[in-house]
């Protein structure tokens, strides 16, 4: 797993690891990001591996949910630091899912020019994706992560044991991120992946994923090449995703993504990339595992102008990673309107 060491990301069975990596930096201030449920179910683990070590918490609290991921919520907590006098030995440690991780990150990049954080992931979907990497930022103007940077965090620790009390929803999201990691490079964890329950989540496996992740960003941090792979399913997806945020029920990420990689898979079979046996496949088990909201047909032009506004596009083409078989991914490729239009069609009206 060096790709997971080059990324400093520790995948750990005792949280006093954290404590000892904050001991051992000195820092003068420790922050603990975390929305009601994290705080709620997981400061305390963290809290409780502090016995051996003198380290005192701040605590900053957001709602939970994709809304908290906004320019206001970083003002109130940029106004927070200040008030507090953090100075730039101020460490963040953003203990949640992906959305405060993205969020908290993006937070610490920007503070007094930037200042150290750790990720400490709680959901599966920021064990394996969100948490590692580097891309942090927020939602603007109805826009999936339309303001951002890239910054590494100084650490990221894994601790699989918080997703004893991760709801069932969150738990199938972030094993859409899984399935794509297996999609898009890895033909052998998509079927170890096939057979797979709540039960079976394995350190191991969620260990496999976050490395999978964690080797295409080694090659390639800033997204001019093979880190395109990641964003299959996501050309659709984010446009779902904005979709259904404007609506009183927002999707998760990874259903959202679920959803892209069906219609993403479908137009990889329209540019004869992938073949229908291997399509069929991964619609039956995403279908089986994932239940999608219906969208009108008239709505069909919300979501391709979502599309037409998405960050990869170049020369105002819309940009799609698709699949040239269960385990190979292909970057770069662009799709018609009527091509979009007909791989909506096929998932919702099949
Ligand atoms: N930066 C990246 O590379 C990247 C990659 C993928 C996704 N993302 C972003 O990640 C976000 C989605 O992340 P998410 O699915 O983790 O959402 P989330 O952070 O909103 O978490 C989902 C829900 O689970 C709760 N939760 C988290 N851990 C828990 C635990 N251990 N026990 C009980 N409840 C817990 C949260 O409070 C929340 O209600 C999106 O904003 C997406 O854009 C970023
Ligand atoms: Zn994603």
């Amino acid at each position: 797993m060096d790709s997971l060491l080059k990324n400093n990301i520790h995948f750990v069975a005792d949280l006093s690891n954290v404590s000892k990596a904050i001991v051992e930096t000195g820092y003068s201030q420790v922050y603990v990001l975390m929305d009601e449920h994290t705080n709620e179910h997981c400061l305390q683990l963290l809290q409780e591996a502090l016995v051996d070590y003198e380290v005192y918490f701040f605590f900053l609290e957001v709602p939970s949910g994709e809304a908290s991921k906004d320019l206001s919520t970083c003002a109130s907590l940029w106004e927070s630091l200040s008030e507090d006098n953090a100075d730039r030995k101020t460490l963040l440690l953003n203990l949640g899912g992906g959305m405060i991780t993205d969020l908290g990150a993006f937070v610490a990049s920007l503070y007094k020019r930037g200042i150290s954080f750790y990720n400490i992931p709680t959901s599966l979907l920021a064990m394996v994706d969100a948490s590692i990497g580097g891309k942090c930022g927020i939602d603007f103007g109805g826009f999936k992560n339309q303001i951002g940077v890239f910054q590494q965090a100084k650490k990221t620790f894994v601790y699989p044991k918080f997703l004893n009390t991760l709801p069932e929803l969150e738990f199938w999201s972030g094993m859409a991120e899984m399935y794509k990691h297996a999609l898009i490079c890895d033909a052998a964890h998509w079927s170890a992946l096939k057979v797979f329950d709540r039960k079976e989540v394995t350190p191991a496996l969620i260990e496999h994923s976050a490395a999978l992740k964690a080797e295409i960003v080694a090659k390639d941090p800033m997204e001019n090449g093979e880190r395109k792979k990641l964003n299959f399913g996501h050309t659709i997806g984010h446009a779902v995703e904005s979709y259904f945020l404007q609506k009183e029920k927002p999707m998760p990420h990874g259903y959202a993504v679920a959803f892209g990689m069906i219609c993403e898979a479908h137009i990889s079979t329209q540019h004869n990339l992938l073949n229908l046996v291997e399509y069929d496949e991964i619609e039956d088990l995403l279908k089986t595992k994932y239940e999608f909201p219906t969208i009108p047909k008239k709505d069909f032009s919300i979501l391709l102008e979502f599309m037409q506004q998405d960050k990869k596009n170049e020369d105002g083409v819309i940009n799609f990673t698709l699949l040239q078989a269960i385990g190979s991914a292909v970057i770069d490729q662009s799709a018609t309107e009527s091509q979009i239009i007909a791989s909506l069609n096929y998932l919702l009206n099949e």
